[in-house]
């Protein structure tokens, strides 16, 4: 009864656990590494089925032999003196040297095989002049450049689908690591060193990332998206990140220009091809409207949100650089409207 009592507990702890793991694997928002979009992440998904495979097997294995020998322990004829006999001769010799010897070092060897092959085969890229994109981490958002065609952006990041794509990691600061789960693994960006990582979408879609070095107090909130598209609309997009922020066509958004050129707004952040903006402590504004989010996947990029990162950033985002900007309603709502004329 007591033993019965005693696995009560550890019954409920498996459920708990097989209810957590079924979870992960249906809740579609949640990006998963093992529900790969591309070749990196798919090898590594294999490569990870596989350690379940042999791992569960290999337990079982042991768990059964314990098995065996419980019950016949307990099943031992009456007559038997309970002398326990030499285990290292004979059968027994056999079964330790099988068991705890060749069968981990064959297990062993086909992981460390196959997981060589996984690591070599993620880094063998044959692709020609490829599109490069550099990635700097910072405390905490990310810095993303597009050398071969002079712009950068923040936090989003476009890529034509089906091809593969050379990501140049770095940081500004401390140790972070960019991963995009149903892309690829994980790889730090560390400061003064530059890794490489090649990385392909199949399909295309939006597919969420985020840091996985703890990087200090905002580390959880260090998101970014990638977003995979065909080719065509890729290069739409290329073409129109390479061109100056658009003018401010009202007297509503010229006044939110003034607001931004007044109020230290340019200290930190660049708008291309309005001459005074030429801060780069904070992520390039040019076409700031077009993101997603704002604060690198702490809120939607919206109206209200703006308004309280503008006016109050560390209620949204406690301890980031970006101070507290205080304006009139006025100057407010006049340079709300001229960053979301900001495509
Ligand atoms: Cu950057 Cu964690």
């Amino acid at each position: 009864m007591k033993t019965r009592l005693k696995r009560i507990p550890l019954g409920i702890a498996f459920i708990l656990l097989v209810l957590l793991l079924v979870a992960c694997i249906e809740t579609p928002s949640t990006p998963s590494a093992l529900d790969p979009q591309g070749p990196g992440a798919s090898r590594i998904a294999s490569l990870t089925w596989l350690l379940v495979g042999l791992g569960g097997f290999t337990y079982l294995v042991v768990v059964g032999l314990l098995g065996l020998a419980l019950w016949r322990k307990r099943h031992r004829p009456p007559d038997d003196d309970g002398v326990q006999r030499d285990w290292l001769r004979g059968r027994g010799q056999k079964l330790v040297i099988g068991g705890g010897v060749v069968f981990p070092t064959l297990i062993l060897f086909i992981i460390y095989g196959v997981t060589l092959n996984t690591l070599s085969a993620l880094n063998n890229q044959t692709q020609t002049d490829p599109l490069i994109i550099e990635v700097i981490g910072h405390q905490w958002w990310w810095e993303i450049h597009y050398p071969q065609h002079e712009f950068q952006t923040a936090n989003e990041i476009h890529i034509p689908v089906g091809v593969p794509i050379q990501f140049q990691l770095t940081s500004a600061d401390v140790v972070h690591s960019f991963w995009v789960p149903e892309l690829h693994g994980k790889l730090d960006l560390l400061p003064e060193r530059r890794n490489t990582l090649w990385l392909e979408a199949t399909e295309a879609g939006e597919y969420w990332g985020l840091c996985a070095e703890f990087c200090g107090l905002q580390h959880a909130r260090m998101l970014l998206v990638i977003v995979a598209e065909p080719e065509v609309q890729f290069n739409t997009w290329l073409e129109a990140q390479q061109q100056p922020a658009i003018e401010p066509a009202n007297p509503l958004d010229e006044q939110g220009q003034a607001v931004f050129l007044t109020k230290g707004c340019d200290d930190c952040h660049v708008i291309r091809g309005v001459a005074a903006a030429g801060g780069d402590l904070g992520p390039d504004l040019t076409h700031f409207a077009d993101r997603l989010t704002l604060g690198a996947g702490t809120a939607p990029n919206n109206r209200g949100h703006l308004a309280g990162w503008v006016v109050d950033p560390h209620g949204l985002k406690p301890g980031n650089l970006m101070p507290a900007t205080p304006l009139t309603g006025e100057e407010l709502e006049a340079l709300l409207a001229y960053m979301e004329s900001l495509r």
